[in-house]
């Protein structure tokens, strides 16, 4: 597939994109204490998925984008001694939660960074694996992109981006319907709580104003663009997949 440099943002596509992420500080810093004690079922599952694609290829060297309070880092630090794991998120209320747990684990030498994936600058070449869980479907489309650009140059020749996220499009096509008809049968379930979550989620998936999800065809899209090789897909649980690839050994 034809390759292209993501523009750089117009003036109004940077307003955008600072507004986005003023807006996903604030949110997810009220949200520390709620993200930190989840433990729903779905995201269990996605989570073990993303630490078992991560630490399978035994990195030296690994970032997690959007680490929140350590979902990620945590298990992928203390599964690898000794590899440098560093933890990224937009939000210092989540990168403090993310410090008080690891020292409780005994990690002392996680790099933490509080920062948007937006503006993230990592040394070229510099990182085995560069992961994300459940979050960047907060960014804007074309960041998605840009990012997933930015990556394969943080990465090695033969390092991998591994993407575990809510993957859907907007209810156009068979499956987006399908998945958000299991998720609507599930709020309904249950009973009032969950009524109200469906008219909050259907808010936000119509508005696109906090969670922008995209497909995991248009995630697979943007890999290859980038120019990963071997690139995978499947869905995990309803809503969530991972989207894997791997920066070529050679150019
Ligand atoms: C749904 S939580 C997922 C946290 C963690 N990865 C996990 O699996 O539990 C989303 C996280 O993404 C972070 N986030 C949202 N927008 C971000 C951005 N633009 N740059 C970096 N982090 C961001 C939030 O602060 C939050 O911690």
């Amino acid at each position: 597939m034809a390759t292209s440099e993501p523009s750089t943002p117009s003036p109004a596509a940077t307003r955008d994109q600072e507004a986005n992420v003023r807006s996903q500080r604030r949110r997810w810093t009220r949200a520390v204490d709620r993200w930190d004690h989840h433990g729903v079922a779905g995201l269990e599952k996605i989570i073990a998925e993303v630490v078992a694609e991560t630490t399978a290829v035994h990195p030296e060297s690994v970032v997690d984008i959007g680490a929140g309070t350590g979902a990620i880092t945590i298990p992928v630090a203390l599964a690898l001694p000794g590899a440098h794991v560093m933890a990224v998120d937009v939000s210092q209320a989540m990168i403090d939660r993310l410090a008080e747990r690891a020292a409780a684990e005994g990690l002392t030498d996680l790099e933490l960074l509080t920062a948007p994936a937006e503006k993230l600058e990592v040394e070229r070449e510099s990182v085995d694996v560069v992961v994300s869980n459940y979050a960047l479907h907060h960014l804007l489309d074309a960041d998605k992109e840009r990012f997933v650009r930015q990556a394969s140059k943080w990465l090695r020749p033969g390092g991998w981006l591994v993407i575990g996220d809510m993957m859907l499009g907007r209810g156009v096509d068979s499956e987006d319907r399908a998945i958000i008809a299991g998720k609507v049968a599930l709020m309904l379930r249950r009973g009032p709580a969950g009524w109200w979550r469906i008219l909050k989620n259907a808010y936000r998936l119509v508005t696109r104003t906090s969670e922008r999800p995209i497909s995991m065809q248009a995630w697979t899209t943007l890999l290859d663009r980038a120019g990963f090789v071997e690139v995978e897909a499947r869905r995990v649980v309803n809503e969530a997949g991972l989207v894997k690839g791997r920066k070529p050994t050679a150019p």
